[in-house]
Order: structure tokens, then sequence, then C-alpha cells
């Protein structure tokens, strides 16, 4: 018998720093430059989202290392099954979504300074009994950070604030 006070719920995510992650970084700058970028009805921000992609072939090499890791913790067999660049402008900001109801989805932050930059907002799943919005942004995210999060959390971006462009890889696993 005990008295406790304890969280009933959680929703896990994981964050970690890419390995050898100059030499990816080079190579994901220079398959995003051959991809074509646009900006979709509706959205705010330029992805490849909706236009031919690069090779799971050649991607999949740069996020082995990651995708391993984080499969070892969740002990789940995950497959990839899509993926794109998004690259933000100043102004430019990805409305509130989700990435489905089901699996996990990561970002991969490649350009990204965190003096210039702000990472991806997420919003709580539960209502806060108090009545605001709980939003939680990841901590000591820079270029390199992965994060991992269920598919189903609602997120956003902030405005790019900054002239620097900030590109991030993105991808949905179920
Ligand atoms: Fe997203």
């Amino acid at each position: 018998m005990s008295e406790y006070i304890e969280p009933m719920f959680a929703v896990p995510i994981f964050h970690l720093y890419a390995e050898d992650w100059d030499r990816k970084k080079e190579s994901l700058l220079d398959i995003s430059r051959k991809q074509k970028f646009r900006k979709d009805v509706g959205e705010y921000v330029k992805s490849d989202f909706r236009a031919p992609k690069a090779d799971w072939s050649v991607i999949e090499p740069l996020i082995e290392d990651e995708l391993r890791k984080f499969k070892d913790q969740v002990n789940i067999d995950l497959k990839v099954d899509a993926f794109w660049f998004e690259r933000a402008g100043k102004g430019d900001q990805h409305l509130l979504h989700n990435h489905g109801a089901q699996g996990f989805s990561a970002v991969m932050y490649i350009e990204y300074d965190p003096k210039e930059h702000t990472p991806t907002q997420f919003v709580s799943p539960f209502d806060n009994i108090i009545g605001w919005v709980d939003i939680y942004s990841p901590r000591d995210i820079r270029s390199g950070s992965v994060i991992f999060f269920p598919s189903f959390v609602h997120h956003y971006t902030l405005p790019c604030d900054s002239d620097k462009e900030r590109l991030i890889l993105s991808w949905n696993m179920k």
C-alpha cells in the first residue's frame, strides 16, 4: 500500500545526436540540392513532400545508425514508409499537423543554428486540467540532432526569424 502522485500516461520523445555527422551532413546537403522544393497549396514552408523523392537507397545509409539506436530502444520492427526534406526561409513556418494515427516519425535537423532557429513545437494530446494548452519544445537541438516521436502528436514550427535557412529531413515509420 502506498500514497502517490504520478502521471498515468506519458508520451515519449527520443533525442539523439547523429554519429559521423559532418560526413552525413555533407551528403544530405548534396542530396537536398538536387530535390525540387515547393510550397504546396495551403503550406507556408518549402518541401519535396509531393515532388519526386530522392532515392531511398541514398538516404537509408545516412540515417541507418540512428534508426538502429531508436529501434533498439523501442524494440519494435518499424519500417520507413515516407521521407521528405523541408526547407524554411525567413518567415516560413509549418502549420499545425500530425503524421497519421500509427507509428513513429522522425526529424533530423540538418541546417540548424540554435542561436537563429527554433525546434519543432509539440502540442499535448491531453487537455490540461487547468485549461492551458501544453506545448513541448525539445531542448539541446543542434545540427545533427534527431528526434523520434509518436506520429499522432500534433506539432508545428514557429516562423523562421533568420536569414539562414533551416533544413530538416523527416520520415515516418510503421
Ligand atoms: Fe511534421
